[in-house]
């Protein structure tokens, strides 16, 4: 996801970008499935669109086709991902397009998910004329988060921290202290509706005790999970506890001798803690979490650094200076790869009175 900048404008094929903007209304609602985009061309006119909502409804192949009706036999299709193959919760998509009639089928990037893919070949096998975008970059670093969760079965992680000037987290150590501005909140909205989950550390649970909802500034009414993580114990009252704003989920290690009590409705689960941080993100893929927030202060940051579980790192630097008092962000260098590590700035830009930096991993993840 970029913040500033729309990936669109770079697509030269006017059904694919169509297709590419179609697919960004499905950000953050679909999982665990991917938001995908679809547009049906017949005689230069777009005659069908259609995007994929949630899991479990209609795919977009099969909206676009459905607004297509009729003008659907003998069209050209432009889908950001391969048509699936395979019978889901839904019925595959190749076939809904051989059944349709359609002529030529354009598909931004090729389906990663084993079980899903070969719906090209099965088109082609139909006598349906297939091509795939000569550069996919577009649409696979559309679909990143999701991708990241059918190869390594854990949602992309996404660690957003504010800083000031003077590059601290925080002016005193275990205070709450807010150091954005409004246009900070504002971009906060946007980063937590577009994830499946927001997830904060006990500690910062305990101090901030935020709600982590998205407000409806945020554009969405959709309420991602929110994680409380801790290696302990969840602390007992906190505000997202009995907000009724949607599902909260206390993530602890096993083996810690304590039980959670938590109020009804909230729940828990445990990972190995053997597995550290890298087994939590497991907990949650299984259950289909593909992109996940986190809200870190010093001590997760540092752990997630550590584990080298960063995928993107969101800075907010904002106008103020903490002093040499403030605390690092930086709590623990475990070995010589923590500071061996680097990432690149990959977007910058200003939101309302603060700046934010989006970095990644220098070495880009295969695909
Ligand atoms: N500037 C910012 O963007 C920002 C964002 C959030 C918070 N904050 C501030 O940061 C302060 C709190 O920071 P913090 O460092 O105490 O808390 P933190 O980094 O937010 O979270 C640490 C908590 O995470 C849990 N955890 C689970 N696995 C962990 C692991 N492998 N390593 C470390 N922790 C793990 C720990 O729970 P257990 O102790 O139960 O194991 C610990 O309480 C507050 O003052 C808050 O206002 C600033």
């Amino acid at each position: 996801m970029l913040l500033f900048s729309d990936p669109s404008l770079g697509i030269d094929s006017l059904g694919m970008r169509r297709a590419y903007q179609l697919a960004e209304r499905g950000r953050g609602l679909t999982a665990p499935n991917p938001f995908v985009g679809c547009v049906v061309i017949r005689d230069d006119q777009i005659v069908g669109e259609g995007f994929h909502e949630r899991a479990g409804e209609a795919h977009a192949e099969v909206r676009a086709l459905a607004d297509a009706g009729h003008s659907a036999r003998g069209s050209h299709v432009f889908v950001t991902l391969e048509p699936c193959s395979h019978h889901g919760r839904t019925p595959p998509c190749a076939d809904a397009l051989i059944a349709a009639g359609v002529a030529r089928v354009s598909i931004g990037m090729p389906d990663p998910n084993p079980i899903a893919g070969g719906g090209a070949a099965r088109l082609r096998d139909a006598g349906i004329d297939v091509e795939f975008a000569s550069d996919p970059a577009p649409y696979q670093d559309q679909l990143r988060e999701w991708t990241t969760w059918v190869r390594r079965g854990r949602p992309w992680v996404r660690v957003k921290v504010a800083l000031s000037l003077d590059g601290k987290p925080g002016t005193v150590a275990g205070v709450r202290s807010s150091i954005t501005g409004a246009g900070g909140l504002e971009t906060t909205m946007r980063l937590r509706s577009a994830s499946d989950a927001v997830l904060v550390g006990a500690s910062t649970a305990l101090i901030d005790d935020p709600r982590l909802t998205v407000r409806p500034e945020g554009g969405s009414q959709r309420q991602p999970l929110r994680v409380v993580l801790s290696r302990s114990s969840c602390p007992k009252d906190l505000k997202l506890f009995s907000d009724g704003s949607g599902r909260v989920l206390c993530l602890s290690a096993s083996g810690n001798g304590d039980e959670w009590t938590v109020p009804t409705g909230v729940e828990v689960e445990h990972y190995s803690s053997a597995e550290g941080l890298r087994g939590a993100l497991h907990v949650l893929g299984e259950r289909g979490i593909t992109s996940v927030l986190v809200e870190a202060g010093p001590s997760l940051f540092s752990a997630f650094w550590r584990e080298n579980l960063i995928d993107e790192l969101i800075l907010y630097h904002a106008g103020g200076v903490a002093g040499m008092t403030a605390p690092l962000l930086m709590q623990q260098v475990g070995s010589a790869g923590d500071l061996d590590r680097r990432m690149k700035a990959v977007e910058a830009g200003v939101s309302g009175e603060d700046a934010i930096t989006v970095w990644r991993p220098r070495v880009a993840e295969k695909y």
